[in-house]
């Protein structure tokens, strides 16, 4: 009985060593299953070559707003500028305080909002956040084509 065990552990050591979970064996570790991103097909152990950085100018004309409801491009560098729990860089030049005084525009009555349109004294948390929304400008192609147009009135 004790000789059968010991064959039994043995099989199963053998047989786990012949196909481990753990294989080095690139097809078995790094098949992505075909799925394909925007950054076209990379498989998940291949390194990915980073996107280089976009050069964004120290200061330049506001790109126009393409339709009513769209963050405004921020036309100025960011670098460095903190946004944490803190402190608000931004808010620093575009609170309705410090605005005037910055020469930077305020930001607008619908930042104050909350979720369920109740208008606070400060800025909303859902607002707090400005690089979620405020992208800086740079000469950057479209990921996917685009053929929307701005209707007539912002043209
Ligand atoms: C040192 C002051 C200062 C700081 C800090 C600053 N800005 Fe500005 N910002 C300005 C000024 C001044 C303008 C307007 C003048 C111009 O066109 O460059 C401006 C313009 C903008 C605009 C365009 C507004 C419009 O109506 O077109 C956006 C958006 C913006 N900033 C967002 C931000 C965000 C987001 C941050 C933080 C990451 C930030 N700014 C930090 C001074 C500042
Ligand atoms: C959830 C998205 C969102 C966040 C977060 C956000 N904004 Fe905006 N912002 C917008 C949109 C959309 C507009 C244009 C429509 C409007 O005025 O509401 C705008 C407009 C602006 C304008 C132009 C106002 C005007 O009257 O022309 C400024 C300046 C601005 N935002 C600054 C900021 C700053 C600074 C922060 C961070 C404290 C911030 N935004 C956070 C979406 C956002």
């Amino acid at each position: 009985m004790k000789k059968l065990l010991t064959a039994i552990v043995a099989a199963g050591i053998v047989a786990l060593s012949a196909s481990p979970a753990w294989s080095t064996d690139t097809e078995l570790v790094t098949d992505n299953g075909g799925v394909e991103s925007l950054r076209g097909h990379e498989e998940i152990s291949d390194i990915n070559k980073s996107e280089s950085l976009k050069r964004v100018p120290r200061d330049q004309l506001p790109i126009d707003r393409e339709y009513i409801q769209q963050p405004p491009l921020i036309p100025h560098t960011i670098r460095g500028y903190q946004v944490n729990l803190n402190a608000n860089k931004c808010l620093s030049c575009h609170s309705f305080k410090n605005a005037g005084e910055m020469g930077a525009t305020k930001i607008s009555v619908t930042h104050f909002e909350t979720r369920d349109g109740t208008t606070l004294s400060d800025v909303s948390p859902r607002r707090y956040f400005c690089l979620q929304c405020h992208v800086t400008q740079a000469d950057a192609k479209p990921l996917v084509e685009n053929d929307f147009k701005p209707v007539d009135s912002l043209q």
